[in-house]
Parts: structure tokens; sequence; C-alpha cells
């Protein structure tokens, strides 16, 4: 099985990258004997190029992980179109470059495809509803995808994290040296993610075939103030003082959804579980000692 994982050197990229080789290794047998995986990444490999799409094709993949996005949120707000240039036309070349290579492809999505104005966590089949340029391109992606690749998994994940990421767990430690207290909105909800069990979950989901729309995310839910406040806590810095606000006084170029916390059920009833997201936050403080 030859995998090719686009974005490699990103955070979820390279929990990939170590998850499936670790994996292969492990597994072995028959079927993975040939197994390869294809790390590609910027400044070589760029998605918004034709030309290297056309090159992905050839390499023969049987599979694509395409994790390359514009992933700065408020980045994607102040220039949108930069936005729909990597994440939907980036989207459609290697969308493309799987449909000629007779490839499956996992799209890795967002929670900011929905509005947050719902009462309860988002299940797999609900209505999407961006309310971002970056939540608007992330789902373009999707639509493109569905079009052109036939066996597709969309994987949708929230607020993820990593060890040596640039993240909300490096930020809120980097601010809390910086300056000694911080002010966290309470009014923004949605799952903490952790890469290497995403890259798990994803890894066990292909073995499956079983295509389609996934919410992967680790369990539970909470703000970004709690979310803060468990990460403070688990780095032995609890003493940070950390005032709530709510997001009207935190200006930001991009409108994130309030409340948007994914639940996974599809992949629940295939056995695929991601533990809760405080336990994998110890696991990412340990990684990091
Ligand atoms: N981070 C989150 O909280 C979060 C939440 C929900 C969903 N997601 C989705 O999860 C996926 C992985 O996220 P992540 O946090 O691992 O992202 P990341 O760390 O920002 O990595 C993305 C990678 O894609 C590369 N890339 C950007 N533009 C590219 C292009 N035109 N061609 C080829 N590669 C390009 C980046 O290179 P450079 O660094 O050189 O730009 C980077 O190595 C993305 O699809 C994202 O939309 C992320």
């Amino acid at each position: 099985m030859r995998i090719a994982i686009t974005g490699a050197n990103g955070q979820l990229g390279r929990a990939l990258q170590a998850t499936l080789a670790r994996a292969i290794r492990a597994v072995g047998g028959e079927k993975l004997r040939d197994a390869e995986v294809i790390p590609l990444d910027l400044p070589q490999w760029d998605i918004t190029n034709p030309h290297h799409t056309t090159q992905l094709a050839a390499l023969r993949p049987q599979l694509v992980i395409h994790c390359a996005a514009m992933t700065d949120v408020d980045g994607c707000a102040r220039n949108p179109e930069q936005a729909f240039r990597v994440n939907a036309f980036g989207t459609q070349n290697v969308a493309l470059a799987c449909q000629r290579a007779g490839a499956a492809m996992v799209y890795i999505s967002t929670n900011e495809v929905f509005d947050g104005s719902s009462e309860r966590p988002y299940l797999e089949f609900d209505k999407t509803n961006p309310i971002n340029p970056y939540g608007e391109s992330k789902l373009a992606g999707e639509t493109i995808a569905a079009r052109l690749v036939h066996h597709l998994y969309v994987v949708r994940i929230s607020w993820l994290f990593a060890p040596n990421g640039n993240n909300f767990v490096s930020k809120i430690l980097a601010r809390a040296d910086q300056y000694g207290t911080l002010q966290v909105v309470t009014d923004e909800v949605a799952n903490p993610t952790y890469a290497p069990d995403v890259a798990e979950a994803i890894w066990r989901l292909i073995t499956t075939e079983h295509y389609g729309t996934y919410h992967l995310v680790n369990e539970g839910y909470c703000s970004r103030y709690e979310y803060a406040i468990e990460i403070l806590k688990q780095a032995g810095q609890a003493h940070v003082p950390v005032q709530p606000i709510t997001r009207d006084q935190f200006k930001r170029a991009s409108r994130p959804p309030t409340f948007a916390p994914l639940r996974n059920t599809v992949g629940a009833a295939l056995g695929i579980y991601l533990r809760p997201w405080q336990e994998a936050l110890r696991d990412y403080f340990q990684q990091q000692r």
C-alpha cells in the first residue's frame, strides 16, 4: 500500500508519519509487505500548483491523506482569496490526482464548517453552514473532494494540538511566561484534539475501507477558558491568574463559531474512539519532558 501525505510537516502530518511507520512495522504481513509512506510538503510539493498534482498522480499512491491547508484562521479572514486558493483549489488538485491514480482519499476538515448555533455537539450528518472564510474554504474542499473522489473519507477535527506544534497549548504557555496573567474567552467551545490520537484513529479507519464522514475528536469539550485553566494546571502553573472574557472583548480578524464541538458517532459505530481530551493533554506534557 502506497500512502501519500500532503502537508506532511504540519502537526497532523508529522503524527501520521510516526503512526503509519509504527503501524506498518507492527502489522507487517502480506498486505503491508510493500507499504510505503510518501511525505509531501512545501516547497517541493505545492498543492496549488497543478503540475505538482500531476506528479502526485504519477507516484501512483493507493491512498492520499490530505492534511495540507491554510490553517491560520485569522489569515484566511484577512485574505479569503488565498484561503480558497489553498483549501478549495488545492484540494481540487489533490482530488484530481487521486482520481487519476485511482487512489482513495482522506480529506481532513474542521468543526468550523458548522455555524456554532447548535444546542448540542454536531453529528456527522448535521447541516453545514460556515460563518468565516476558513470554514467556507474547508467546506468547499469537502464538496469538491466528494464530487471527484469515489473512495473518500472526510475526517473533521477541532482545536488540534501536537508536541512541538504551534497551537493553543503552546500559545497559552508562552503568554503565561511572557505576561504572568491571561485573558481567555468563555464563549467559544469545541473539542481539544491530540494529533497522535487522530493519526491512530485514521490508521484504524483506513483499514476498514468504510468510506464516509467522520468526527474524530477527543472525547469531551470545553470553552477556551476551561481549556486554558486545564493547560496551566497540568503544566504546574495553576497559580497564573486567568480572567474570563467574551469574544466581544477579544478582537480578532476571524469570527469563530460559538458552540461547535463535534460528536463522534460514525467512528464509534466502527469501534473507533479517542480518549478524553484531558488524558490526551497529560500524554502531550509527558512527551514534552
Ligand atoms: N490546527 C487545528 O486546530 C485544526 C482544526 C481543525 C481542522 N484542522 C485541519 O487539519 C489539517 C492539519 O492541520 P495542522 O494543524 O496539522 O496544520 P499545520 O500544522 O498548519 O500544517 C499544514 C501543513 O500544510 C502545508 N501547506 C500549506 N499550504 C500548502 C500548499 N499550498 N501546498 C502544500 N502544503 C501546504 C504547511 O506548510 P507551511 O507550514 O510551510 O505553510 C504545513 O506543513 C488541516 O487540513 C486543517 O485545516 C486543523
